[in-house]
């Protein structure tokens, strides 16, 4: 589930890429690294998108998740104007539209994308921690450039901003050489219909590891979601246990990195495109280690050149296309969630899921039968269900 929080104090867009004269202060760093500063910056009332936050919009406000939707809802009213039309249907509200639909369709196909040239290099080349490091290794460069070029302006950050983002980038990392590890072992539609069900462990974390209490909608709600998902399992022809178990922990792994999301970047002023630079950098330095205790460079080289003996030098190019998309296509994700409501990026997430189960069905020829399509089917369709309540 996807979401976004407005909250005072903290900006977290994906825009400023694009709009960073929106951003910029007159005053240029002589470094383009991001600075560290010992001022407390003061309070802005600012845009705050954080990723599969619908529900961490809730937990900012108090223990009632009814009273906490009405936070949820209050901006969703906001941002109607942009998705309604505000009643007005002027040509400006169309444009808007259409920018939003470029977005999705821009965030959905560079998703797609990634997801194939990812299981493309894991099939050739089956080492998924240095695969993630290579991700984040690629966006971190992405963004060091951009801020030295000036393209994009370095966040002015202090010793608690890289404190509060520890946790985030620890649960990030997790998710997503969990997710990785998962499509190394299993087919891509497989790892993403089990990832389909996350709304469902945003329920479940919230309730029994932070207490809070859902309306029985929610909970009736969650129950197609875990059956389609269970039903997807046992009838899944290529079933491995790491691979199911890893877009498990991600699922996990992703709702408590938005926990921790909600709690560290609260009274931060970096914005969204930058603390997810700052997040890629953070997780690469934390995931680097371990993914050379768990794989290593010898087992790297070697495999290195037996993908290249079988694939080719194109190998080379879908390493650096599936790095480079990772990183657009979670830059160009926020940049949608600035400009909607919760409740629409939570569909268009799920939507996401679907055009990259369809694709890779196709594209990888993945053997389906109909009763695992119809486990799809429904848990798709519960978290739908899960996004009207
Ligand atoms: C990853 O590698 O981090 C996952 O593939 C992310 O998947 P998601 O953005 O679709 O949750």
């Amino acid at each position: 589930m996807n979401s976004l929080i407005r909250q005072p104090g903290i900006g977290i867009t994906g825009s400023d890429f694009v709009l960073r004269q929106k951003h910029a202060t007159p005053f240029q760093p002589r470094s383009f690294l991001p600075s560290l500063s010992k001022e407390k910056k003061p309070k802005t009332c600012s845009l705050v998108s954080v990723q599969k936050s619908l529900h961490l919009a809730s937990l900012c406000v108090g223990n009632s998740r009814r009273v906490d939707l009405v936070k949820c809802e209050a901006y969703d009213a906001d941002k109607s104007e942009v998705e309604n039309g505000g009643g007005g249907g002027t040509p400006s509200e169309a444009a808007k539209k259409a920018k939003i639909g470029l977005y999705f369709a821009t965030w959905w196909a560079l998703n797609v994308v990634f997801n194939i040239y990812n299981k493309k290099v894991l099939n050739a080349y089956p080492y998924p921690w240095i695969t993630s490091t290579l991700s984040l290794a690629c966006g971190s460069l992405m963004m060091l450039i951009s801020w030295a070029t000036r393209i994009a302006e370095a966040p002015k950050t202090d010793i608690e901003f890289w404190k509060s983002l520890f946790p985030v980038a620890v649960a990030h990392t997790i998710g997503h050489v969990a997710a990785t590890v998962s499509m190394s072992k299993v087919a891509v539609s497989f790892t993403h219909i089990i990832k389909s069900s996350e709304p469902a462990f945003s329920v479940l974390v919230s309730r029994f590891l932070l207490g809070e209490t859902f309306p029985s909608s929610v909970y009736l709600s969650i129950i197609p979601i875990i059956g389609g998902c269970a039903l997807t399992a046992v009838t899944e022809l290529n079933f491995n246990m790491i691979g199911f178990m890893g877009a498990m922990i991600s699922n996990v792994a992703f709702v408590l990195r938005n926990i921790f999301s909600k709690r560290g970047m609260k009274g931060k002023s970096v914005s969204g495109m930058n603390y997810y630079a700052c997040l890629s950098i953070l997780s690469l330095a934390i995931l680097t280690p371990f993914a050379i205790a768990v794989e290593g460079p010898q087992l790297w080289a070697a495999g290195w050149q037996t993908a290249l003996s079988q694939v080719g030098p194109q190998f080379i190019w879908w390493v650096a296309a599936q790095s480079v998309f990772y990183h657009l296509y979670n830059q160009v994700s926020y940049m949608s969630l600035d400009e909607i409501s919760p409740l629409t990026f939570s569909i268009g997430n799920t939507m996401k899921r679907i055009s990259v189960i369809v694709s890779s069905i196709i594209i990888f020829h993945t053997p389906i039968q109909p009763i695992n399509a119809l486990g799809a089917g429904i848990a798709i369709l519960g978290t739908f269900l899960y996004s009207q309540f």
